[in-house]
Parts: structure tokens; C-alpha cells; sequence
């Protein structure tokens, strides 16, 4: 696992951006899993910069997102669909047809959650998957005791994740309180892995993830098991790991070994 501390949540998205434009140049019609949610809001921005200046493009990309919520229209302003069309899809030069989000429309979650796997494995499996991780260590929708060769499915929210996604809802409106979303399986499947952590409300999930127990109690510490993994933290989100110091030494020895 490689562990990269940057002072401030920008260096640390732009450390995102910036990795994920290399990947995007090594292969056009790269295969890029994509997260919701808070953390990737700066690296979102920064990629439409990238691509507004003219050094991106998104034209062969291919996007398969995490997860979704059950029971929201696909406008609704909730929606992890909606979120990335204001986010980052309507700003760039992605193709509508390459977009994936694991919605049912039908009522047929089993067959829903069946495709998104077929679909994926029909692209040659994603090339990097961009991941957060919820303060209780979720990956995805993943809850703590989720099966670590979990695939696509229903998941119920536990209590903790509905309150911290509340802030994103209105009042009036019902927040959901089951998703679909990649199973752990399916993520582990990913050729690379970007995990962005900002905040210290998200350290003591990121000290369990990195280097607490391998346990479905915190489903990220299965990340410890993948042999391409990157994780991007800010200073705060990286504040509870014990060995701050040797992730900042071998990083600043990996740039120097690299130049
Ligand atoms: C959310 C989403 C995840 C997201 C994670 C962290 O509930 N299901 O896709 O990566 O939890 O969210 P945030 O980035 O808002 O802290």
C-alpha cells in the first residue's frame, strides 16, 4: 500500500487529478471507477481545469460508478446520477453511452445488479477505481461486516451513514436508506485503486483501514490485500496512523528515487 500525506485537502485532490490524467494519457479508453460523496469534490474541479485547458479528454473514458440509491428518480437532485452529471459529466467531453450507475428502474435489482457485473467484465474489468471512505471505514455501500468477496447487490445503510449523508438532503425530503453498490469483490477486481481521505473526521477510519486488523468490520482494511493501491490523505485524515513518519520518508524517497 502506498501511502501519500499532502499538507492541505487542494494538494491532496490535485495529487488525485493529476494521477488519474497520467492514467487517462497511458490509455485513452481508460476504464475509471467512480466515487461520490464529499471527497472528490476538489479533484472533480481540478480534472475540468485539466480539461478545459486542453490537456485532457474524456472522449474514450469509460465510467462505472460505485453506487447508488434505491428510490430516486435519476434527475432527482440527490441522485449519485445527478451528482456527477453537476459535478464532473457535464462540465467535460465524456460520452453519455459510456457512462454506468449501478439505478434500477425496473424493480429488478437482481438483474440490475447482475449487468453492472457482466457490463464491467464486458469493458476487460475497470483500470482504476477511485474510492472514499465513510467515517465507519465503508468502501462503496459496503457496511462494516459486508462479505469481503461481496459483488454488485442491495445493501442496507447503517444509522451512522444516513446521518452523515443527511447533510445533503433537505428537510422535506426522504433520504433512502438502501443502495446498490459495488461488492467488495468487484472493487478488489480493480486493476489500480486511488482512496481519497480528507478530513479528521475521516482518521480514525483511514488508521483502521491502513493499519488496523484486516476485518469486514472495516471494510476498507481489505484494501490492505491489493497489490495496486494508493492512499491520498490529507494531513488531518492522516493524523491517528502510527507510522506518519515512515509514509512521509519512503514517499519523499519514492519521488527521489523516481526523478
Ligand atoms: C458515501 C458514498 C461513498 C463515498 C463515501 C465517503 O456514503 N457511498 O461512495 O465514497 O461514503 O463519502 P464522503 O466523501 O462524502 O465523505
Amino acid at each position: 500500500m502506498r501511502v501519500v500525506i499532502l499538507p492541505t485537502e487542494k494538494k491532496a485532490s490535485d495529487f488525485a487529478a493529476d494521477f488519474i490524467k497520467k492514467f487517462i494519457a497511458r490509455k485513452n479508453n481508460l476504464v475509471l471507477g467512480l466515487a461520490t460523496g464529499s471527497s472528490f469534490l476538489l479533484t472533480y474541479d481540478a480534472l475540468i481545469d485539466k480539461y478545459n485547458t486542453g490537456d485532457l479528454s474524456f472522449k474514450k473514458v469509460t465510467t462505472f460508478n460505485l453506487d447508488e440509491y434505491v428510490g430516486l428518480e435519476p434527475n432527482h437532485k440527490q441522485s449519485y446520477r445527478h451528482y456527477m452529471k453537476q459535478k464532473l459529466f457535464n462540465h467535460i467531453d465524456i460520452s453519455e453511452k459510456n457512462i454506468h450507475i449501478p439505478e434500477c428502474l425496473d424493480g429488478d435489482f437482481e438483474s440490475t445488479c447482475e449487468n453492472y457485473e457482466s457490463k464491467i467484465k464486458s469493458y476487460g474489468g475497470i483500470d482504476l477505481q477511485l474510492l472514499g471512505v465513510g467515517s465507519n471505514g465503508h468502501i462503496g455501500f459496503n457496511e462494516p461486516t459486508s462479505s469481503l468477496n461481496s459483488r454488485t447487490r442491495v445493501k442496507t445503510l447503517t444509522k451512522n451513514t444516513i446521518t452523515n449523508n443527511a447533510r445533503f438532503f433537505d428537510k422535506s425530503e426522504t433520504q433512502p436508506s438502501i443502495a446498490i453498490t459495488m461488492g467488495i469483490g468487484t472493487i478488489m477486481e480493480a486493476k489500480n485503486i486511488l482512496l481519497l481521505g480528507l478530513g479528521q473526521h475521516k482518521s480514525k477510519a483511514v488508521a483502521d483501514l491502513v493499519e488496523g486488523p484486516l476485518s469486514s468490520f472495516c471494510p476498507g482494511s481489505v484494501l490492505q490485500n491489493h497489490e495496486n493501491t494508493v492512499i491520498v490523505l490529507d494531513q488531518l485524515a492522516a493524523s491517528n496512523l502510527k507510522l506518519y513518519d515512515y509514509y512521509i520518508h519512503s514517499e519523499k524517497m519514492n519521488v527521489e528515487y523516481m526523478a
